[in-house]
């Protein structure tokens, strides 16, 4: 179960936003708003594959960078208890250029039972590029012939390098869909086969995306944001109290960031992950420059622990010190939205997904920009593709 607390505040604009409409005209004339109808089609052969990959290998590594890994990433670290690896362990590559990482990673799987799926819809980024072309060696090295069992490949149904060299080499294949756009691409074998992978129930994720989709508790959270944005708040911070949620903060600050950050317009997605960042940034909420809300997620721990020197327990004690804060800050300035899970279950993570997709979405029809594309992604690449060149 999700609570809000988005309702208490007063919308003097509400009817004017037309959202109901926006979503209408979103869905008539987007190209790119297949993950509105939440397409359950490829879960029984994910579930499947991940079954196979489950019993036959102990290290399963990702391999894709922004959209292409992020989703899975979240919901994974939310779900895995702390100081728990999943079996097989899941290992995230290819979303950066370290040589150590690389090195480091080679290292720690020579003898292990390895399997990988190299996920990139263009098939082109140079970062899972780079990272898959040094596994693969790695793999035919270490496996040979048997190489073509242990690789798993998410690409597009038409086009790019990656699929050619799956078709060429026989690698099962599973597809991004065209109308889908990276980061919004976890509810499709992008996110869903790792995810099925480490263990967790796909299903219950579309469940609970299902349900946002009927609650429609993003209008008021779109309208919040833009209400806010519109008085000139232009950094929006997303605060956790469980560390583990840290990456679905990171997804979060993609989604927003690379879906309205664009033509001069939109918020600065940022994260803090509490209570460990009120003793550094906390200061900058308090009494820096006046810019910023705040979107908190308080998930209920699964385990409680006893305080007796304190009457309450520490659950209770970490729930209080995030109504604290949102009083502080609001002090100082920072209104705090709050959004209350009674745990992090799969159901409730595939809630906030299609929750904070369809936000993205509706913000950026607010914006008046195109929410799926990443035209601004592209000025380090030009650069760096001349450098490598030169
Ligand atoms: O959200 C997006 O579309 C991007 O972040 C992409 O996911 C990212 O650039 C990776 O692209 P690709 O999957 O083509 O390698």
């Amino acid at each position: 179960m999700i609570k809000f607390d988005f309702k208490k505040y007063q919308y003097s604009k509400l009817e004017n936003y037309n959202l109901e409409e926006i979503v209408e005209q979103f869905k008539k004339d987007n190209k790119m708003a297949g993950w509105y109808d939440l397409d359950t089609s490829c879960v029984s052969e994910i579930k499947k594959t991940a079954q196979h990959i489950r019993e036959n290998c102990d290290t399963f590594i990702v391999i894709g960078i922004g959209g292409s890994y992020l989703g899975a990433k979240a919901v994974i670290d939310a779900l895995t208890p702390y100081f728990e690896k999943n079996k097989p362990e899941v290992i995230f590559a290819g979303y950066q250029l370290s040589s150590d990482y690389l090195a480091n990673l080679l290292d720690y799987i020579k003898d292990r039972n390895v399997m990988i799926n190299v996920i990139s819809k263009s098939g082109t980024t140079l970062e899972p590029a780079i990272s898959f072309e040094i596994l693969l060696k790695f793999m035919e090295e270490k496996y040979g012939k048997d190489v073509v069992n242990r690789i798993f490949v998410t690409t597009d149904a038409n086009s790019g390098t990656l699929l050619d060299l799956a078709l060429q080499r026989g690698f099962k294949r599973f597809v991004v869909p065209d109308n889908i756009g990276g980061r919004f691409s976890v509810l499709t074998p992008v996110g869903l086969l790792p995810i099925a992978v480490a263990g967790y129930d796909i299903e219950a994720l579309f469940q609970g995306a299902s349900k946002a989709k009927d609650d429609k508790e993003y209008f008021y959270y779109t309208m919040l944001r833009h209400t806010l944005y519109e008085k000139n708040k232009f950094v929006e911070s997303f605060n956790v109290y469980e560390s583990k949620l840290d990456s679905f903060a990171e997804w979060l600050k993609q989604l927003f960031g690379e879906s309205q950050g664009k033509e001069g317009k939109g918020i600065l997605p940022i994260s803090t992950v509490n209570t460990q960042d009120l003793h550094s940034l906390g200061q900058y909420f308090q009494e820096g420059k006046d810019i910023l809300f705040s979107t908190t997620i308080f998930a209920s721990a699964k385990c409680n622990i006893e305080l007796e020197n304190y009457h309450h327990t520490l659950n209770e004690v970490n729930f209080l010190a995030m109504q604290s804060v949102a009083e502080a800050h609001y002090n100082g300035h920072v209104p705090t939205s709050i959004i209350t899970l009674d745990s992090i279950s799969e159901e409730n993570i595939g809630y906030l997904i299609f929750f904070f997709e369809m936000s993205a979405m509706l913000g950026s029809y607010l914006l008046d920009i195109n929410y799926y594309d990443q035209p601004g992604v592209n000025g380090y690449k030009d650069i760096l593709h001349k450098k490598i060149k030169e």
